[in-house]
């Protein structure tokens, strides 16, 4: 008979349970499906007492998840812990420095450290699998690695965060507000352990920096993605954004641009009828385009323990089949050194909303500033609710014509000094292109 799998799990959280319930009841088939029994030998977490609802008779107990990388009986270590520094990047570190496979869900550590630890990975001859740590079930890591490498790939774009999405859809279904919904994504297991890296877009652009090394070839450059979160959208938003044909959907877009990687999140106004928008509550999708497959959409739920769990347990089958390829499809001296586009001159349509003075005159000065600046407008929407009653400014909403980036940054200086309008406007890019 072939020699067992000897797993050891760091983390019994959300996705670290998931992995355990599959370990034991799929254990026949994944056996068999790889030509050897598996057998999980130690777990680690932080609270021993806890109920968490899996049986663990027989699987020994380490208090220091660092103990599974030094393990003799253990041959690959799955880290379910979270975090980019700390218990999680040291425990990997040593896994892999010990000759040992990891498999991991951690998008912040593979965002922050994946290039580093792939050389450790390539250097002992071993696997540095993270197919959950993007999209949640959905392989799209494997379908990068693996069924596109023929293709020269010019985007990848998509929803890549379930909070977000789930956030913006139960906002628009119920009109429930931010926080109130946010609870439920956690209550559901789909929020990391700290929220604001869902809403806040850092989760997505950890997942997007991934994605863009993979498909242009680069080392990951977290840093080079601009970001921006849902923070500020409000019911208002997307209300309005629905009365104009869109829902608003946190999107990261990765390009070719001029003269390197353009990376992006951020909150994007997607036409009613468009494939993106029918993506709902806690699903992703994730597009790519490549030259030979043309535009291929892959979509599913992107969070939670089940969706999470099936894409750990597909890592873990490729070790135990004994398949060991470099964890950035081509090994990390292929790599081209992380590059930036310009984008200057990137432009879309907008959306912009503030509060203006309840005033004559008041938008007569507002569109001097935007002509000022060359943004062309195409609609305006004033509501006059709660007229006489506030503090004698209302919102106001403009979508303007295709603007590019510095034009769009001169407007909002312009307005910026006028008195009629009330803070910072809210800026949301509107994506009309066919294939979103
Ligand atoms: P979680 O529910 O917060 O679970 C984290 C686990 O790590 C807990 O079991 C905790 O122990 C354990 N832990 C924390 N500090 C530890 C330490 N110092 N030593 C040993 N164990 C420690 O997190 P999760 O949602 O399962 O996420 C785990 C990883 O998967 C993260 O990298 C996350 O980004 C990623 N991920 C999550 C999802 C999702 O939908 N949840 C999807 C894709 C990827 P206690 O239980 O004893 O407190
Ligand atoms: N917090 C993440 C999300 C988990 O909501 O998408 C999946 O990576």
């Amino acid at each position: 008979m072939n020699k067992p799998l000897r797993i050891g799990v760091a983390g019994l959280g959300t996705v670290g349970v998931g992995v355990v319930k599959i370990l034991s009841e799929r254990a026949e088939f994944l056996s068999a499906a790889s030509g050897r029994p598996w057998k999980l030998v130690a777990v680690s977490a932080r609270d021993a007492s806890k109920d968490r609802g899996i049986d663990l008779t027989g699987v020994r107990w380490e208090s220091d998840a660092c103990a599974l990388a030094d393990a003799d009986d253990i041959d690959v270590v799955v880290e379910l812990i979270g975090g980019s520094e700390g218990v999680a990047r040291d425990l990997v570190e040593a896994a892999l420095s010990n000759g040992k496979h990891v498999v991991t869900a951690n998008k912040a550590l593979i965002a922050r450290h994946g290039i580093a630890l792939a050389r450790i990975a390539e250097q002992k001859a071993v696997s540095l699998n993270y197919e959950a740590a993007v999209a949640g079930g959905i392989p799209i890591i494997k379908a990068l690695r693996e069924g596109l490498a023929a293709n020269e790939i010019s985007s990848v774009a998509g929803i890549l965060n379930g909070t977000c999405n789930y956030i913006l859809t139960e906002m628009e279904a119920t009109g429930r507000d931010f926080a109130d919904v946010l609870k439920d994504a956690q209550a559901l297991g789909y929020a990391e352990a700290d929220p604001s890296f869902d809403v806040g877009g850092i989760d997505a652009a950890h997942k997007l920096a991934i994605l863009a090394s993979l498909a242009f070839g680069q080392e990951v450059s977290f840093d080079d993605v601009e970001i921006e979160g849902i923070e500020n959208i409000t019911a208002a938003d997307i209300k309005f954004a629905s009365e104009f044909g869109y829902k608003i959907k946190l999107l990261g877009i990765a390009t070719r641009g001029v003269g390197g990687i353009d990376q992006r999140v951020h909150p994007t106004l997607v036409p009613t009828g468009s494939p993106l928008a029918a993506v709902s509550g806690v699903f992703n999708a994730v597009a790519i385009e490549g030259d030979r497959v043309g535009q291929l959409v892959l979509e599913g739920r992107g969070a939670g323990e089940g969706p999470t769990a099936s894409a750990v347990l597909s890592d873990i089958v490729d070790v135990a089949r004994g398949l060991v390829m470099p964890p950035f499809i081509v090994p990390t001296d292929h790599l081209k050194a992380p590059s930036r586009a310009n984008v200057e001159r990137r432009s879309s349509p907008y959306y912009l909303r503030f509060n203006a003075a309840d005033r004559a005159g008041s938008m007569a000065e507002i569109t001097r500033a935007l002509a000022d600046a060359s943004v062309s407008i195409e609609r305006i929407v004033q509501r006059s609710e709660g007229r006489g009653k506030s503090d004698g400014r209302l919102p106001v909403v403009f979508l303007t014509h295709e603007t590019d980036e510095g034009s769009m940054r001169m407007a909002l200086k312009h307005l910026s000094k006028l008195e009629d309008v009330a803070g910072k406007p809210l800026v949301i890019r509107i994506e009309d292109s066919g294939s979103r």
